[in-house]
């Protein structure tokens, strides 16, 4: 539609159709069966006139289900302005990849960008029109469950695959193609405080600026066409009533005039908050913020006209968000198919299909950490004779919580791999223990054990699984346990404070250790686990998240040696809980552990545990062995005017080839602020032959050493830097250069 039409079309709407238009509700206020539980159900006490003019649906996808509404919709409406149906989907539509954190670990932007515009072709085809995804909060703190979406604890590579995925997600963005993205969950939402989630958030704004605000910026600057509010407060003020965040930073600074969606009921909850009085206030609040879309409350459909009849809220204010909204479904093409080509017979052939697959299991073979791997216990042999143990060996629960458009029955087994690669003979295959002892906290989400496919053994069973699996591991060259968290222990509200692997599995594990076999552990979850003690133990150890529908399969290929690991941690790994947060970039304190001027007790340090996690940043295995030697750089001084050019090289000491992820690290030495202890800056990905050496050069600019100063200026100071290639963030070669300006 043309814009002038548009804009004829906005002025012909009534009050309560331009509110409409600034409703989002789910999908049981449209059909009877659409229900998903996404937050706590509440009777919105909205009237039917309002529901019926409401401008979007929350997770309803499906093209059947979302041609009917939409066709029953615009039956039922003047002006023919369609509905925008919005979904979380967040790595991935039926073909599930691994989650955001394990995925992030593949170090490939370009990868996941792929990822992300092959979910999108495939709900494009099941009728979604948004997604709320990329999820770009960055987290240092493992005992928040939605660390599970995130992409780690660093900026600079959280914000390469927010604009990743945004241009994924929106690639050749029409009529057809692609899904509007939408950023989540602005601001800030990682930092909730002691990893509770909801919980608020409390910062300076330096820090705020530096180093959670990059990766949502990332995605402004891509081109997202929506962003959605975080549930949290920032400075006091909760996010969705934060005119500061949204309007100042977002709109005016960062030049955002897309559609801002509150969380869900988020609006309501800035009442709860004690932010404000009461519906009308919590309104008032939002929509000055420029918060446009209230999700899944009553506080826009019941308070919004009489706000401006009365003259609190000028009307033109309405008419801005509206216009945002309806400026979206426009560019979606939806006036004129509001289909946007969404069919059954285009779901049978996009959807899952064997290309899809092929990305997936891509991603997930290079999203497998190896941990260790003690006189190269793997890739094992595949004429090894194994036993398979642990609740994960043979579960299809291999996608994680917010995989909700994936279908179980897609997703292969580590048993079915396993014996596909190898042969069913050289399986040996028992649970050995229930998942959980207790799965009470269940209760909550109103699905019976069954349903999600955690049968609890009986006393016997749980004897005689035990008994077998100690009997399987007597009879084999090498033990694989599978264990992990329940999926349901991490994501939304998956919150936790104790991260260890649960009791019964660490039972059965130390009982098989107990037999001297050869053990190699795979670890499944949403978060970094404590492994401290396991990771002492075993031989090989594999991290290997929730893997998606491919997992098995890329899985069994590092075990067997047909993929050669190349991920690298994105999140530290602690020792322990007490050590929460714990990331590689902090800032220097004034007595360090290593202080020349401090000695003994009196020092930066914990006296129970180290300061280091147990696997830092950057970490991780390969087969290949690596040495890095020969930094230079082309000069000491770098100008405004010049660059520095870094060289390495790595030197690949195996005969066989292998990818390494070679990571830049920069620190300022003093600055009118204190600077952290290194700060990621830049990586290369490169594909090392078997037994050579390769060059890899780094370029270094002014423009990298740009930071908040003392009156929050966004620039560089004149001194000296330390300038760090290595494999990881604690293995690398130094060098020092000046800045002179
Ligand atoms: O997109 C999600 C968000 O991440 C958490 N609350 C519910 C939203 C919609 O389902």
């Amino acid at each position: 539609m043309e814009i002038s039409q548009l804009k004829e079309l906005l002025n012909k709407l009534s009050l309560e159709e331009k509110i409409g238009q600034l409703i989002q509700l789910s999908g049981e206020f449209f059909s009877e069966d659409q229900a998903m539980l996404v937050g706590p159900q509440q009777k919105l006490g909205i009237n039917q006139e309002m529901i019926g003019l409401s401008g979007s649906v929350l997770n309803v996808t499906g093209a059947k289900k979302v041609r009917e509404i939409q066709t029953n919709y615009l039956n039922n409406v003047d002006h023919g302005i369609p509905l925008l149906f919005m979904s979380d989907i967040i790595y991935g539509y039926r073909t599930v990849y691994p989650i955001p954190l394990g995925f992030s670990t593949t170090w490939d932007p370009e990868l996941i960008e792929k990822g992300y515009e092959i979910m999108a072709d495939e709900a494009v085809a099941g009728g979604a029109h948004v997604t709320f995804a990329p999820m770009v909060d960055l987290v240092r703190d493992p005992r928040w469950g939605r660390c599970l979406e995130s992409l780690g604890e660093d900026h600079f590579l959280s914000s390469l695959y927010s604009q990743a995925m945004v241009k994924g997600i929106q690639k050749e963005l029409g009529a057809t193609k692609g899904l509007a993205a939408c950023v989540k969950h602005f601001a800030a939402y990682g930092a909730a405080e002691g990893g509770r989630d909801y919980n608020n958030v409390d910062m300076s704004e330096r820090r705020l600026r530096s180093e959670y605000l990059p990766p949502y910026k990332a995605a402004i600057d891509a081109g997202t066409k929506m962003v959605m509010t975080s549930f949290n407060t920032v400075d006091g003020v909760p996010a969705t009533g934060n005119k500061w965040l949204l309007n100042d930073i977002l709109r005016k600074e960062w030049g955002f005039d897309g559609v801002i969606i509150s969380d869900y009921a988020a609006v309501q909850e800035l009442i709860t908050h004690g932010y404000a009085e009461d519906e009308s206030d919590a309104t008032l609040k939002a929509l000055e913020a420029t918060n446009d879309i209230d999700m899944k409350t009553s506080c826009y459909a019941n308070n919004l006209a009489d706000l401006v009849n009365t003259g609190k809220l000028d009307s033109s204010k309405i008419d801005e968000a509206v216009w945002r909204v309806l400026c979206l479904k426009n560019e979606l093409g939806l006036f004129e198919d509001p289909y946007r080509g969404a069919s059954e017979e285009r779901e049978l052939t996009d959807i899952f299909t064997k290309e899809n697959r092929e990305t997936a299991l891509e991603i997930a073979e290079n999203s497998m950490v190896l941990l260790k791997n003690k006189e190269n216990i793997l890739p094992l042999a595949k004429s090894s004779k194994v036993a398979l143990i642990g609740p994960y060996a043979d579960s299809q629960e291999l996608m994680g919580l917010w995989a909700v458009h994936g279908q179980m029955s897609d997703v292969k087994t580590l048993k079915e791999a396993f014996e596909e690669k190898i042969g069913s003979k050289q399986v040996h295959y028992t649970k050995g223990c229930d998942m959980l002892e207790n799965y009470d906290f269940l209760g909550e989400f109103g699905i019976p054990i069954q349903v999600i496919g955690n049968y609890q053994l009986t006393e016997e069973e749980k004897q005689a699984e035990h008994a077998k699996a100690l009997a399987y591991a007597k009879q084999v060259d090498v033990v694989i346990m599978a264990l992990g968290e329940h999926t349901l222990q991490s994501g939304e509200a998956g919150s936790r404070t104790q991260l260890r692997l649960p009791e019964k599995q660490r039972e059965l594990l130390n009982d098989i250790i107990k037999l001297g076999k050869k053990v190699i552990l795979i670890t499944f979850s949403g978060r970094p686990l404590v492994l401290t003690e396991e990771f002492e133990m075993v031989d090989g150890l594999i991290q290997a998240w929730f893997p998606g529908t491919e997992g098995a399969r890329a899985l069994t290929n590092i075990i067997f040696g047909d993929k050669n690991p190349s991920a690298r941690l994105t999140q530290s790994f602690p020792h322990n809980e007490g050590q929460i947060p714990v990331y590689y970039n902090s800032f220097i304190t004034g007595r360090p552990e290593n202080s020349e001027t401090h000695s003994g007790r009196f020092v930066s340090k914990y006296l129970d545990a180290p300061n280091q996690p147990l696997f830092s940043f950057g970490y991780g295995l390969s087969y290949h062995e690596t040495k890095y030697k020969n930094l230079e750089i082309s000069t000491t001084e770098l100008t405004l005017q010049t660059s520095i050019v870094a060289t390495i090289e790595v030197e690949n000491l195996s005969d066989s080839q292998g990818e390494e992820v070679i990571q830049l690290y920069i620190q300022d030495q003093k600055g009118s602020v204190v600077r952290p202890v290194k700060e990621l800056k830049g990586f290369k990905k490169v594909l090392l032959e078997p037994l050579s050496t390769t060059k890899v050069e780094f370029e270094i600019t002014e423009e990298m050493l740009r930071f908040y100063t003392r009156d929050l200026t966004f620039e560089s100071e004149s001194g000296l830097f330390n300038l760090m290639l290595g494999k990881n963030s604690d293995e690398f070669l130094q060098v020092e250069f000046e800045l002179i300006k």
